[in-house]
This record gives C-alpha cells, sequence and structure tokens, in this order.
C-alpha cells in the first residue's frame, strides 16, 4: 500500500511517498479500514514542516476516512462496508479532559492516516455522517470536533447568542456554521475583503477585516450596541486576546484555541477580569462529543466547506496550499 512518510527535521520537501506492507488481519478489537481522505490541519502543517518534531519516519495526518474491511473478534459497533473516520484522541472516549498532549494523537505522537490501509482497535473510530462523502467526513475528527466543542460543549451555546469568528480556516468556518445551526448571530473577521464577501453569503450578520481594523475588538461593540458578544472562538492567541477582551461581553465566554499569531505573549489579565468573562482552553474532544455532534449533522444536514481536495501524493502541494493562506475553510486529501 501506499503512505507517507515524514523524514526529520521536517519540512514539506520531507515528504516521501512509500510503498509499505498491507496490514494484515484485524486482531480481537480492532478493525481494517481502507482510508480514503484526510484533512488539513494547522497541527498537520507544524508537524510536517518540522515545528513539532517526531520520530524519523512518522506517517503523518490526524484526520482519516474510509470504509471498514475487516473487523475482528469481539467487534459489534462497525460490520464490513460501514464509513468511519478517525477520532483525535484515540484514548479519550468520554468524561472530562484527560489528555493534554499530542503523544496519542495520529499523525503526532503515534502514525497517522496519510496511508491506504490502517488496523486499528475499534474505538479508534466513529460511523461517518450518513450521506457524507469520505472528504467531508475527515474535516470533522480536528477542526469540526474543535468548533463543536469551543460553542456547543463548553460554551452551552443558545438560540440568540452573538458569536465572534476569526478569520477563514477550518475551525472558523466550521464554528460559523454551528453557531448559525444553533440559532445564533455571528460576526466574522478575514484579512481579505472576497472572503468577508463569501463570509456574508454563508449567514455572517456583520464582518470585518482584521487588517484594515487593527482594533476590531472596538468595532465588535459597536456592533453589539456597546455590549461585546457573548462567544469567541479564538484562533490567534497572544496578538489578539486582547482585543477579544474588547469584544467579549461582561460574562461571555472566549474559547481559547489557537496560536496563530504565537506560543506567548503579554495580555491585560485586569481587562479579562473586570469583564467577568471565561477564557477556558481546549483541544478538540472525546469520542463521544464526536458522535453527539455526528448526530447533529445528521439532523440539521450540515455539510463542511471544502476548498480544495489533493491527491495524497500531492501533500506537500496541499500544505502549500495552506501556507499560502489562499483557503477557505477545509483543504482534504483523497485517496
Ligand atoms: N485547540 C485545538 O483543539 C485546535 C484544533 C484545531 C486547530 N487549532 C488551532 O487553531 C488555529 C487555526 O487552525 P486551522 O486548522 O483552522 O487553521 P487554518 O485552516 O490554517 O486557518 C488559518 C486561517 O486563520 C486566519 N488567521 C491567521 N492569522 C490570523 C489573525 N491574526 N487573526 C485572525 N485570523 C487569522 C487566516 O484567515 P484569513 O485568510 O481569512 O485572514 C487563515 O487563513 C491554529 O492555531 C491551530 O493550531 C486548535
Amino acid at each position: 500500500m501506499k503512505a507517507i512518510k515524514l523524514n526529520q527535521p521536517g519540512g514539506l520537501d520531507k515528504l516521501d511517498v512509500v510503498d509499505m506492507e498491507a496490514p494484515g488481519e484485524p486482531g480481537p478489537g480492532e478493525i481494517r479500514v481502507r482510508l480514503h481522505a484526510s484533512s488539513l490541519n494547522f497541527h498537520d502543517y507544524a508537524v510536517v514542516a518540522g515545528m513539532i518534531p517526531t520520530d524519523d519516519g512518522r506517517i503523518p495526518m490526524s484526520d482519516g476516512a474510509g470504509v471498514v474491511e475487516a473487523v475482528g473478534d469481539g467487534v459489534s459497533e462497525f460490520a464490513v462496508g460501514d464509513h468511519v473516520v478517525s477520532t483525535f484522541f484515540p484514548h479519550w472516549l468520554e468524561g472530562p479532559a484527560r489528555v493534554g498532549d499530542f503523544r496519542t494523537t495520529p499523525g503526532d505522537g503515534v502514525d497517522g492516516y496519510a496511508r491506504e490501509q490502517v488496523v486499528r482497535p475499534a474505538e479508534w473510530f466513529t460511523h461517518q455522517p450518513k450521506g457524507y462523502s469520505h472528504a467531508e467526513s475527515a474535516t470533522l475528527t480536528t477542526a469540526g470536533l474543535t468548533a463543536w466543542r469551543a460553542l456547543v460543549v463548553d460554551g452551552g451555546i443558545k438560540a440568540g447568542d452573538s458569536v465572534l469568528v476569526m478569520g477563514t480556516g477550518g475551525v472558523s468556518i466550521f464554528a460559523l456554521q454551528f453557531a448559525r445551526l444553533m440559532g445564533a448571530w455571528v460576526i466574522a473577521t478575514s484579512s481579505s475583503n472576497e472572503k468577508l464577501a463569501r463570509l456574508r453569503e454563508m449567514g455572517a450578520e456583520h464582518t470585518i477585516n482584521y487588517k484594515e481594523t487593527p482594533d476590531w475588538g472596538k468595532r465588535v461593540k459597536e456592533l453589539t450596541n456597546g455590549e461585546g458578544v457573548d462567544h469567541i472562538v479564538e484562533v490567534g492567541g497572544p496578538g489578539t486576546l486582547p482585543q477579544s477582551f474588547d469584544a467579549i461581553k461582561i460574562g461571555g465566554h472566549i474559547a481559547l484555541i489557537g496560536i496563530l499569531t504565537g506560543r506567548e505573549g503579554e495580555i491585560p489579565t485586569a481587562k479579562l477580569m473586570a469583564k467577568q468573562a471565561s477564557l477556558k482552553g481546549l483541544i478538540v474532544g472525546s469520542r463521544r462529543h464526536q458522535i453527539e455532534m455526528i448526530r447533529a449533522l445528521e439532523t440539521f444536514d450540515m455539510h463542511p466547506i471544502i476548498d480544495r481536495e489533493f491527491p495524497l501524493a500531492e501533500i506537500a502541494d496541499a500544505f502549500r496550499h495552506q501556507e499560502s493562506g489562499q483557503h477557505f475553510g477545509k483543504i482534504c486529501l483523497t485517496f
């Protein structure tokens, strides 16, 4: 079978297409999956670009979707022919967060899904939403579930709430879609006026160009009668948090998800205190969260926005496209 291997010290020129021995029959509790799609996340980029060192020869990509080819003894949840999608934390099945690093995450601490076949314990996967393509399903493992957890699980979003989403990457576009699905209204930002027009087409009530309006927190307040928004899906980190503290409503919820502006920095803590807002970090979610999200996606027939699909062998080009920042929503690999 074909697979992608990442040679250290990493870099887009260090991704090799290799022939690997196909996995054998699944053991007790395991399934063999013929993978057909993956999707690119900033985290995958950090791995392949060498920002996160891994073992030499690591198979990258955290997201994987495909068809069950064989089931081992004792597997009752899946049958041959079922369409399945991987989970981000294979050992966090349900309950409160249990893991704060990527040691068990496919494509980082263990081999991922840039390959045609894999044998894994059945609980490393869930069913795909009915009516989804493999590429659509592959967007759910990381980006979809992160946005779902930020707004629905941790944020407790209600109809009529206001939500700020930042930029037009995978997580943010999912957050816009989930906010609309839950009956909330959205203010969205982007560096591109073209993308802002697309955000409005997708239902964003107001849009702000964060490059042209660097003090966008003030603008968010103006757009909310001086109150601020109930929820912020924060993908920027230290460089954007000061604006988010301006933009959040008193008692609001900021889901701290991303570090697009850096890993650490100075933030106005007194302002956060005065706003009496919660600032909660999160990393993706549990298998149970994924099952609940998929139930909602099926109920509302919501589909992800895929910017572009690349064949597996063109993985480096796919990451170059992500690096260019031209994408809107998700970039996928299909194989
Ligand atoms: N904690 C978690 O569980 C989790 C899960 C997934 C992702 N993340 C993190 O969330 C962030 C986004 O991930 P992703 O996979 O969605 O990335 P992505 O698809 O690569 O999206 C990046 C987009 O972010 C926007 N952006 C860049 N700098 C910005 C800034 N200063 N202010 C506002 N928007 C900015 C840009 O949108 P425009 O082109 O429209 O300006 C860019 O296209 C990353 O830091 C990633 O590590 C965390």
